[in-house]
């Protein structure tokens, strides 16, 4: 495995050479505000709660100045928030917040190891704080005993209707359990159920550092890290010998030229599935399954006509349909409008192919 790989993490904003103003709860917000609007940061130094005013304090401040009723309207409106919000500054020493009654965020140690005193925005401390919370608390995960920690900046499933879907499959699955391939294994769901169902060696691979290095941590020394072998790199990797299953839960929409949507687990580029499907030839036995996990959220929104996986079976000439199992969305507690007005008709999809 690469052992040189870099995690992503926020990038500490670098103060040297610059006048800071300060801000606390009995500072005066009209000038703040002013002074962030003009570019200039200002730093959070008494109370965690007096950083969240201050963000509350720009929103309100934003929400008077710009429409938010149009999906254009909405997305400026983001951007203006985003770049303010992002002057707000916190100071970290000792691998701690320096503010008064502040969570405690354990990725302050892990991800800086050797930095002892920087300053980060208060959105990224934001981030880090939840992504603390979800990798110290765990996630349970329907169709598996243990919980998942996932890793500061990995993709982890919230809903779990796609894993029930799978994991029915791989109840009837009668083909060798010898070894499968887990492309963009992310928090590793997949494959711990494929380990469950008596595979006996998955090999994972993924694009974003921070999955591989943090299934690396979580499986330690265990027997399951004898069990599923990691590889940081785009679709097979460095893999390339030929297993009987290849699983892929892939990024479910279209990237579109629009800089909100670059994350990786979410957007697939245009010539993914193509990639994929040549790449996957080659690395699936005569009698292999390929199980590709999908949904139909692009269509559903209008964002595609096309289905990257349906294009396949008619035009690559290369894999066949076995089956195509669907499930229902459950209805999520979902507060956003918008979402809910296609929700009634998500589907996922779990397509099994084999090899013409
Ligand atoms: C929707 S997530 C699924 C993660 C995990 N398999 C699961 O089912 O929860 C897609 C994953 O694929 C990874 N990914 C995206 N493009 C990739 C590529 N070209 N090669 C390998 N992994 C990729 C992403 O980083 C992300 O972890």
């Amino acid at each position: 495995m690469n052992t040189d790989i870099q995690i992503h993490k926020p990038v500490p904003y670098d103060v040297s050479g610059i006048q800071i103003a300060t801000f606390r709860k009995t500072s005066d917000i009209k000038s703040t505000i002013k002074g962030l609007v003009a570019g200039k940061p200002v730093l959070v130094t008494a109370y965690y709660s007096d950083g969240l005013l201050l963000l509350n304090e720009v929103k309100k401040h934003l929400k008077k100045k710009l429409p938010t009723k149009t999906f254009q309207e909405q997305r400026a409106y983001r951007a203006a928030y985003h770049q303010l919000s992002n002057l707000i500054l916190v100071k970290i020493e000792g691998h701690q917040l320096s503010l008064k009654k502040s969570p405690s965020i354990g990725w302050l140690e892990k991800l800086y190891p050797e930095m002892d005193s920087f300053v980060l925005s208060f959105p990224k401390v934001q981030g880090l704080n939840s992504a603390w919370q979800w990798y110290q608390n765990g996630i349970s995960v329907p169709v598996l005993r243990n919980k998942i920690h996932p890793y500061y900046g990995t993709y982890f499933p919230t809903r779990f209707d796609h894993l029930i879907l799978f994991d029915n499959w791989l109840k009837r699955y009668e083909g060798p359990k010898k070894s499968a391939i887990d492309v963009g294994i992310g928090s590793g769901v997949l494959s711990l159920q494929m380990i469950k169902h008596g595979f006996q060696s998955v090999y994972g691979t993924d694009t974003n550092p921070n999955a591989i290095v943090g299934l690396k941590e979580s499986m330690g020394d265990t027997k399951l890290s004898r069990k599923i072998t990691l590889d940081y790199g785009s679709l097979f990797g460095a893999i390339t010998h030929q297993t009987e299953l290849i699983v892929f839960n892939p990024p479910w929409l279209p990237k579109a030229h629009d800089l909100d949507k670059n994350d990786e687990a979410i957007y697939y580029p245009k010539n993914l599935f193509s990639d994929f499907f040549k790449a996957a030839t080659d690395r699936l036995v005569p009698d292999g399954k390929l199980a590709i996990v999908f949904s139909n959220m692009a269509q559903i929104t209008n964002l595609t006509e096309g289905h990257p996986i349906e294009k396949e079976l008619a035009q690559g000439g290369r894999f066949q349909l076995e089956k195509c199992l669907k499930k229902s969305v459950k209805q999520a507690s979902d507060k956003t409008k918008r979402i809910q007005d296609w929700r009634s008709s998500e589907e996922v999809e779990l397509w099994i192919l084999t090899k013409k």
